[in-house]
């Protein structure tokens, strides 16, 4: 298959201003110190409170956590759409592919979406345009990287892509709504476009909770094959420690707008080294009492800024 597309993500240069990769940790996506806060009628509320994440080229990187801990502002952060909220208030450092994100304007930061990184919600249904057809709102998808693609090469293409995410009959999908579809078909369509121009960076922000577990599931594993194949790195947002568990590489626990544990997945696991990383863990099994267990969040373990794995054992991962 053609992963490779013209101004795909793998150093085939610009953004706008002609700048490569350059920043000096060599990551592909890089914040450091991270602040939001919002400007309210009540006054001024903190939500993250120094994040710093790293994501290397290819690498697969799990950011989990309880609701309303900070998960998707900091996705929205990355994809430079929470800086159009005139309420927020930033502070700290975005590098991608060494653009600091903060350089960019409004209109290179769209540049950037949908080429370079591209993102996947919930819900797939909602995430698709009902007035559109796949074929044209794929189309929309190829053009942005190749502005002058005729209707007929772009159907082409988009039938090939959705060959590689096993939809059998592409030309009927084509020409169909997303409301005809069923909700895993509209997500195996929209992994397909999120990955059209070959990104070097995916943000999944609880992929596919909207479906059924099943489904969500062969979606997953689809996307997990999908993004080996084009070598795109992910940012998975979620909350499902077991879906993380076979899923990323690299975990960064986040609470209350902190990162408080962070380090390859299997060390993590095998040895939580943070209360909230073990409640979040001992609340796995339970099927009943949705939540993490109470917890005393005032106790010295809770003071603990970060616990990072950064022994050996990280590297005993395939
Ligand atoms: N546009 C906004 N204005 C004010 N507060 C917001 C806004 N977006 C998110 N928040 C608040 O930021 C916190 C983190 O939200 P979010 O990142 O969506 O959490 P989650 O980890 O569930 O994805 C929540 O308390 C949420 O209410
Ligand atoms: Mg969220």
């Amino acid at each position: 298959m053609s992963a490779n597309r013209p101004g795909s993500g793998e150093d085939t240069g610009s953004v706008k201003n002609g700048s490569m990769e350059r920043n000096s940790s060599g990551a592909l996506l890089d914040i450091r110190d991270l602040h939001l806060g919002f400007r309210g009628y009540t006054g001024y509320t903190k939500v993250l409170h120094g994040i710093s994440l790293s994501i290397n080229r290819g690498q697969r990187v799990a950011l989990v956590g309880e609701s309303g801990s900070g998960k998707s502002v900091t996705a929205r952060i990355v994809l430079g759409l929470l800086q159009e909220t005139r309420t927020a208030r930033i502070t700290g450092d975005v590098e991608f592919q060494g653009n600091d994100m903060s350089s960019l304007n409004a209109s290179q930061r769209r540049a950037l979406r949908g080429t370079r990184m591209s993102m996947i919600f919930q819900d797939p249904t909602s995430a698709l345009n009902p007035v559109f057809t796949i074929g044209y709102q794929f189309t929309e998808v190829l053009r942005r990287v190749d502005e002058k693609l005729s209707k007929e090469a772009a159907y082409l293409r988009a039938a090939e892509l959705l060959h590689t995410v096993s939809i059998p009959d592409p030309a009927r999908v084509l020409d169909a709504y997303s409301f005809q579809l069923s909700g895993g078909m509209n997500q195996r369509i929209i992994i397909a476009m999120a990955l059209a121009n070959s990104p070097s960076l995916l943000i999944a922000d609880e992929p596919g909770t909207a479906l059924d577990v099943t489904v969500q599931a062969q979606t997953l594993q689809l996307m997990h094959d999908m993004v080996a194949t084009h070598n795109t790195a992910v940012l998975f947002i979620s909350h499902n420690l077991g879906v993380v568990r076979e899923f990323a590489d690299r975990v960064y626990v986040i609470y209350r707008g902190r990162i408080v544990e962070e380090g390859a997945t299997q060390s993590v696991f095998e040895s939580p080294g943070h209360a909230y990383t073990r409640a979040l863990m001992a609340a796995v099994p339970r099927v009943t009492g949705g939540g993490i267990p109470d917890i005393d969040d005032e106790s010295a373990d809770f003071h603990d800024p970060c616990f990072t794995h950064d022994s050996p054992i990280a590297g005993t991962e395939s």
